[in-house]
């Protein structure tokens, strides 16, 4: 039997990819398991000769270039807007192991709708000094927070005190920032500053109800769980683990400087291991309620990153879900083995793409081909 051939869409410029550990895993993972797995940019691929250049790694750290037939599948990992590369995401030239999705703002709409998740979702609202106003009388925690932004990115935090506000922000390079406004006019200035001087690509910002995540005293703590199809094209929850967020800091991403630390760890402590179950169990009713929901309006999808916040009382809210995440929290975590799971279940579910992708009698063929029929050919 022939190796499914599995291309990697990814960004790189040169030989410098976007992210090199996890590609170099990934790829090396795609040849244990039986596959022809290597990644390829947008500038790869050759159309007329329906061949895609692409790369593996080295057994040291540099990268072997080769010319691939066409892919079967292709998991797409690109994580960087732009031209060339959307207009291959929405051709009709590959069948994607991973459908489009859309940004934080879209999504928590949408969500706020939906009646099996409503139960889990903070109040939010799309930012304007009005809506500050009636969110301030509501909560004395708010996030307010770009509808596109990802890494901790452009985030603040307004706690409300009998004396004004104290503002958290983390600007889109990261850089922290925390002032003491007084007055509630001096407040909605700031944020009308933040949020055109902090918007990632024109975008807008949202407002969000605060949730008390400080499982660990003065920090902000929320839980990470991936979510990921697996050799029979079915869901199931890899991992959970926690991110301690640092100190003086208003989110937990790693790339801020949070820390990660196992769910039983902190749940444990925090609930008993009762409570923590529950709480445990619920995360994953919430996961596997989220990728319904999703799949019904986008497709067959592949993984989720899914943000969740667990306050202080044990209630379990939805932050935010990422398309495309990491698996650092597994290794922070000191789990290998998990981190080795999180990164072979995108080849395997591929390979089950690849071995299932003429059979459209089955659910998931008839959606990938119906979807595949609406998209628009790529002018050559
Ligand atoms: N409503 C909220 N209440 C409390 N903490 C929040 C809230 N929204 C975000 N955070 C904190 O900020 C982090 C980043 O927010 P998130 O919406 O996941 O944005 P990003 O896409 O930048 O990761 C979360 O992981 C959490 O630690
Ligand atoms: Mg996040």
């Amino acid at each position: 039997m022939n190796k499914p051939v599995i291309g990697i869409l990814v960004y790189r410029n040169g030989l410098t990819f976007s992210e090199p550990t996890y590609f170099r895993d990934l790829t090396r993972a795609g040849e244990r398991l039986g596959a022809t797995a290597f990644l390829f940019s947008p500038q790869d691929i050759d159309v007329n000769s329906r061949t895609v250049t692409g790369f593996t790694p080295t057994s040291g750290n540099g990268w072997i270039r080769r010319t691939y037939s066409w892919p079967e599948v292709v998991i797409d990992r690109h994580r960087r807007s732009g031209q060339e590369y959307m207009k291959i995401r929405t051709s009709s030239l590959f069948l994607y192991a991973n459908n489009r999705f859309t940004n934080k703002w879209n999504i928590t709409r949408m969500f706020l709708q939906e009646d099996r998740l409503k139960q889990w979702m903070p109040e939010t609202v799309e930012y304007s000094r009005e809506q500050l106003r009636t969110m301030l009388k509501r909560h004395r925690l708010l996030y307010v927070k770009p509808g596109n932004g990802t890494g901790g990115s452009s985030i603040v935090r307004v706690q409300s005190a009998d004396d004004g506000y104290t503002v958290l922000g983390r600007s889109r390079k990261l850089s922290k920032r925390r002032v003491k406004i007084k007055t509630l006019s001096g407040l909605a200035n700031w944020l009308d500053h933040w949020t055109v001087d902090e918007r990632i690509r024109g975008g807008n910002f949202m407002i969000q109800q605060g949730l008390d995540l400080e499982l660990v005293p003065e920090r902000v703590t929320d839980t990470r769980l991936l979510i990921q199809k697996n050799e029979s094209g079915e869901w199931k929850v890899t991992g959970m683990g926690m991110r301690v967020g640092a100190p003086h800091s208003s989110t937990s991403n790693l790339h801020g400087g949070g820390k990660a630390v196992s769910f039983q760890e902190i749940a444990d402590k925090q609930f008993g291991a009762e409570k923590a179950e529950t709480i445990r169990q619920e995360c994953e009713q919430l996961a596997f309620q989220v990728v319904q929901v999703i799949e019904e309006r986008f497709g067959p999808m592949m993984e989720f990153g899914i943000d969740i916040g667990i306050d202080v009382e044990g209630r379990v809210w939805l932050i935010e879900v990422n398309p495309k995440p990491g698996r650092d929290i597994f290794k922070g975590m000191g789990n290998p083995s998990l981190y080795s799971k999180s990164v072979e279940r995108p080849i395997q579910y591929a390979m089950y793409v690849a071995a299932n992708k003429n059979r459209s009698n089955t659910n998931e063929g008839a959606m990938l081909l119906s979807k595949r029929r609406k998209r628009r050919r790529l002018q050559a």
